[in-house]
């Protein structure tokens, strides 16, 4: 319901701003990610996107035709999903460690702060894999299923494509304890987030193009709450967020209260992927404060990155893609390495 009530409310605000971006800049090169290959070391060693032409050629049809039909009857789970292959790359590597339900031997991801009444998309993830245990049994790992339905949901939501390396295989163990350390807060700092990135071999590119993930879904008030009330322990609300906005954020997110109420990352188009999340940060209208110092925070090259990717939907488009490879090849386990579950909810 609150989605619906600020979606209204700031279309038409979002409609009378319509001119503020126009930039003229060079297309296609420099520091800011343009056609430049960013070094892809990471991890990539033994995945390559014909992994399953043999083994299960329909592996990605079957994503895509289950993703389809939950998205028609959820618009919001393509976000969900995209976000369920960050969380799971950020801890341990792109392994599906994430997906693992708790043991006496496990303590699960889905407890730890980030994920805790936040995360969503294990079912679909679930429904993914039968029919890919039906096709093709003990072949399509957990941790490919995350990349592809990752691919998927941004491809079905308008955004670009890629070359999907595949061949990671499962994890036997998760990290609760990582998960709490390596997923960015959401007040982080810009210097936090760069760090938080670094750690995982990502740079400034990466961060501020795969922030632009936040072009689709919703955030819960508590995760933006601080900004509204009182962003630096004074009692007062954060000074970057645009007036207007900041109203409507009220009243979907009360001082007291209301912590579950959801908004949309990006305000003015929540389920269509485009770089409007960019244009929304110019204007004082990024929903969580990690959003916003990519531009405020004043540090490195990000302000730019920021103007880059709001001028230029391409440009975005395509560093997306290629950062969406790069965080997918952390950590990825390969050869002998891990196994590939028969259920991702469990070690075999
Ligand atoms: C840069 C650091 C990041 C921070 C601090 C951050 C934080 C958050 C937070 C707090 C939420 C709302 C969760 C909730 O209220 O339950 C969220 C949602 C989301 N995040 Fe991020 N995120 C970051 C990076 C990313 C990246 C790299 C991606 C993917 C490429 C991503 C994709 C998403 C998506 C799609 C949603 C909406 C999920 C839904 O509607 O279910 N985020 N993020």
């Amino acid at each position: 319901m609150a989605f619906c009530k600020v979606a209204f409310t700031f279309s038409v605000i979002f409609l009378s701003c319509n001119t503020i971006v126009s930039f003229a800049h060079p297309v296609g090169f420099g520091w800011w990610g343009g056609d430049r290959a960013p070094v892809s070391s990471i991890g990539s060693a033994g995945l390559f996107p014909g992994y399953y032409r043999v083994s299960c050629p329909q592996a990605n049809e079957i994503v895509i035709s289950v993703l389809k039909r939950a998205i028609s009857g959820d618009p919001r789970m393509a976000a969900s999903l995209l976000r369920l292959h960050f969380h799971d790359c950020f801890v341990q590597g792109c392994d599906a460690s994430v997906l693992l339900d708790s043991t006496s031997k496990i303590a699960s991801e889905k407890n730890a702060g980030p994920n805790r009444n936040s995360l969503r998309g294990f079912d679909v993830i679930d429904e993914i894999k039968a029919e890919l245990e039906n096709a093709c049994p003990q072949t399509v790992s957990c941790a490919d299923i995350l990349a592809m339905a990752a691919r998927g949901s941004t491809v079905l939501s308008g955004g670009p494509s890629w070359e999907l390396p595949l061949g990671r295989k499962d994890s036997r163990t998760a990290s609760l304890g990582l998960s709490n350390q390596n997923i960015p807060p959401p007040n982080s700092t810009i210097q936090t987030l760069i760090s938080l990135f670094k750690r995982q071999g990502l740079n400034e590119i990466d961060l501020v193009s795969l922030s632009g993930g936040h072009t689709i879904g919703m955030a819960r008030c508590t995760t933006f709450k601080q900004r509204l009330y009182n962003q630096n322990g004074n009692n007062q609300p954060d000074l970057t967020l645009e007036r207007t906005y900041y109203l409507g954020l009220k009243s979907v997110c009360p001082q007291s209260g209301g912590d579950n109420n959801i908004s949309p990352l990006d305000v003015s188009s929540p389920a269509r992927f485009d770089n409007t999340y960019f244009k929304l940060i110019l204007w004082g209208k990024g929903l969580l404060t990690s959003d916003q110092v990519l531009f405020s925070g004043n540090v490195g090259n990000t302000m730019q990155l920021v103007r880059r990717y709001a001028e230029d939907e391409e440009l975005f488009f395509k560093q997306f893609a290629k950062s969406m490879v790069r965080m997918g090849n952390i950590g990825a386990l390969t050869g002998l390495k891990g196994e590939v579950r028969k259920n991702c909810r469990h070690v075999n």
